[in-house]
């Protein structure tokens, strides 16, 4: 049977010049979306699909992030005086969802060397991997979900999309085939981070959720320097396929990448909709535009 995964990593060491100005000092991962930061709903997401135990791989001026996920005595203390309860309990809900660990890269050589950050905090059992900026709007979690394919075949899953258009070249792409038995899982037999348009080997791209055997972490050591001169989390993986099989999972569930301008504001404007407080007041005001 499989080892239980119990950890989900996030990486949240990136700089954010996608959002600048936004993000000259803002965490990009504290930026809200809707009233959340975009890194609380990952936290969620993780928490609802049963982890246990969540690792920060952080960098210089993430303090905020940090705070966000304490006790806030000041904050607590006042709503308490005021008698805010439901506010009260919104900020202590969140210091209590985990046990949440931290730990630095102290140099930004990459997603695949963020990963390996985490090691010693993981140990040597299967993990989860959740990109912040990639927020997922589903019924069931979408890395519960890739969780359960794991449970079933065992090996490391990547979260796809099919992505049309030459815009794939932003994303990993996975080589393999559909599963004859599940049309949602998909065969890999190879990856490439970001390849051009024409050479990319699918419409098969990775999204930031993954399953990951604890064997990624050896082989992110060797990994070298890849596409923009950083350690690619996709060479690590790659280099498993030399030992284990590795699957795709069309996940149920709409991405947005919450890390980019335009993705953040379409994820606003869905997920306010979406609101029981506000949400038909804000389809009202919609209307009223001159769109
Ligand atoms: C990272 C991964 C890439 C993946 C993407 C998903 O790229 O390296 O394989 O497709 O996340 O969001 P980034 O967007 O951080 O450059």
């Amino acid at each position: 049977m499989s080892q239980k995964v119990r950890t989900a990593v996030f990486p949240a060491g990136g700089l954010g010049t996608r959002f600048l100005p936004a993000t000259k000092v803002i965490p990009k991962e504290m930026l809200s979306l809707v009233d959340k930061p975009i890194i609380q709903y990952g936290v969620e997401e993780a928490i609802e699909a049963g982890i246990e135990h969540i690792i920060f791989v952080t960098g210089r001026g993430k303090g905020a992030m940090e705070d966000h996920f304490d006790i806030s005595y000041e904050l607590d203390a006042t709503l308490e005086r005021k008698g805010k309860k439901e506010l009260l309990e919104i900020s202590r809900k969140i210091s209590s969802m985990a046990r949440i660990s931290y730990v630095r890269q102290k140099e930004p050589l990459g997603l695949g060397h963020a990963v390996l950050c985490a090691k010693q905090l993981v140990g040597k059992e299967p993990f989860a991997v959740l990109l912040p900026d990639d927020v997922i709007d589903a019924e069931t979690p979408c890395i519960g979900q890739m969780m359960d394919v794991y449970n079933q075949r065992g090996g490391s899953v990547l979260a796809t999309m099919t992505i049309e258009g030459p815009s794939i070249s932003a994303y990993g792409v996975l080589a393999g085939s559909q599963d004859p038995t599940n049309p949602r899982i998909y065969n890999c037999t190879g990856m490439v981070e970001k390849p051009k348009f024409e050479v990319a080997p699918s419409k098969q791209a990775i999204i930031g959720r993954y399953v990951l055997t604890p064997r990624v972490f050896e082989l992110l050591e060797q990994t070298t320097p890849g596409q923009g001169g950083e350690i690619q989390l996709t060479d690590g993986i790659l280099a498993l396929l030399n030992h284990e099989q590795v699957f795709g999972y069309t996940f149920d569930g709409k991405r947005f990448d919450a890390g980019d301008k335009f993705g953040m504001l379409q994820a606003t404007v869905e997920f306010a909709l979406k609101r029981d407080d506000f949400g038909a007041k804000f389809r009202d005001y919609l209307k009223t535009l001159p769109l």
